[in-house]
């Protein structure tokens, strides 16, 4: 096997140049068909970031034209309520993330007839943007040269340098590296070769691009085992009566998915009867098995029946929405 070649931190560029070409080709020729890259408006780039740090393309990809229905330009998303909102985001989760994108598309209406800031630095100034998704949109949709360290790209710097880059020298490296004439096709090839060929668990080294240029192979150690996951278990109350089914709102200061609307929580049967059905369901490092139990009373107070012609425009839990599909109710 041929010796790997180190792309040097300094001094000529040709290793470069050789990376970027190589990178770029493979991502001409072999970039996955995503709705969002038909396009370079500010608004669906801006989306598609937004759901992808949510969740993976497969589900992204349904949600992603779904919410394109509803709000299909950043003035409907600005006119539109905040329920109508949660309810199109509901079953990606994390709730905040459209909340601030709500709020800064009133900001682009109010403040600026609607227009998007055409720069990192201006996309920075609204709410939910943060480095990344500015340096992302910038340059997708505006050909800005700024370069972006997603966890894909993290992973793929560090193989093909061989460092355990960290913090300001990954975005420092990812710069060195960038395509300043294609910025955002080179951006998202770096991202695109993390998600399908620089794996976390086995790459893809044969099918490699920069193979040549690269200084582990893959041989570089995952750094930090997956967290062990804490096993819980939950019972909800499925209670149904005429086609409609009855939800509890979460409370408006909820630290989580304040406001969603969700099954009652009951405490677990103890006279023998078993749930009409079990699912398994994970938020972060908790494992729940989920007991659904039909016709339980719940506790608390509050709550309301809702038809089911009306469920897919209420703002569901990612849980609720999970339940009520397996019960066939969605
Ligand atoms: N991950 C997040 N955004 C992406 C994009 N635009 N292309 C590939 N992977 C991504």
């Amino acid at each position: 096997m041929k010796k790997p070649q180190l792309i040097p931190a300094s001094g000529p560029d040709s290793q470069q140049r050789r990376f970027r070409s190589a990178l770029l080709a493979w991502y001409d020729s072999h970039r996955r068909n995503l709705p969002w890259r038909a396009s370079r408006d500010p608004y669906r780039i801006w989306l598609s970031e937004i759901m992808l740090q949510q969740t993976r393309v497969a589900a992204v990809i349904a949600h992603y034209h779904e919410f394109l229905r509803r709000f299909p330009t950043v003035q409907r998303l600005a006119a539109a309520r905040e329920a109508s909102v949660l309810a199109a985001w509901s079953g990606l989760g994390y709730y905040r993330r459209a909340r601030m994108m709500h709020a800064a598309a009133k900001v682009i209406l109010r403040e600026r007839g609607g227009k998007f800031p055409a720069t990192e630095a201006g996309l920075r100034q609204l709410s939910g943007i943060g480095r990344y998704t500015a340096a992302a949109i910038a340059s997708i949709a505006f050909d800005e040269p700024v370069a972006v360290v997603d966890g894909n790209v993290e992973r793929v710097l560090q193989r093909v340098s061989g460092k355990r880059l960290s913090g300001e020298k990954l975005w420092a490296e990812a710069k060195r590296l960038l395509d300043v004439k294609r910025p955002g096709d080179f951006n998202q090839a770096m991202m695109e070769l993390g998600a399908v060929v620089c794996t976390p668990r086995t790459p893809g080294c044969l099918a490699c691009p920069v193979i040549e240029l690269c200084a582990t192979r893959g041989e570089l150690a995952a750094t930090s085992k997956p967290a062990l996951q804490k096993k819980r278990e939950i019972h909800y109350a499925l209670n149904c009566k005429n086609g409609d089914v009855f939800l509890v709102q979460r409370a408006r200061d909820a630290s989580l998915m304040p406001g969603m609307w969700e099954l009652p929580e009951v405490t677990r049967a103890s006279d023998g009867t078993s749930p009409s059905f079990t699912l398994k369901h994970a938020i972060t490092v908790t494992g729940y098995t989920v007991r659904v139990w039909s016709n339980a009373a719940p506790t608390g107070a509050g709550g309301k029946w809702v038809s089911r012609e009306r469920l897919e425009r209420v703002a569901l839990t990612g849980l609720a929405r999970k339940i009520l599909r397996k019960a066939e109710m969605l």
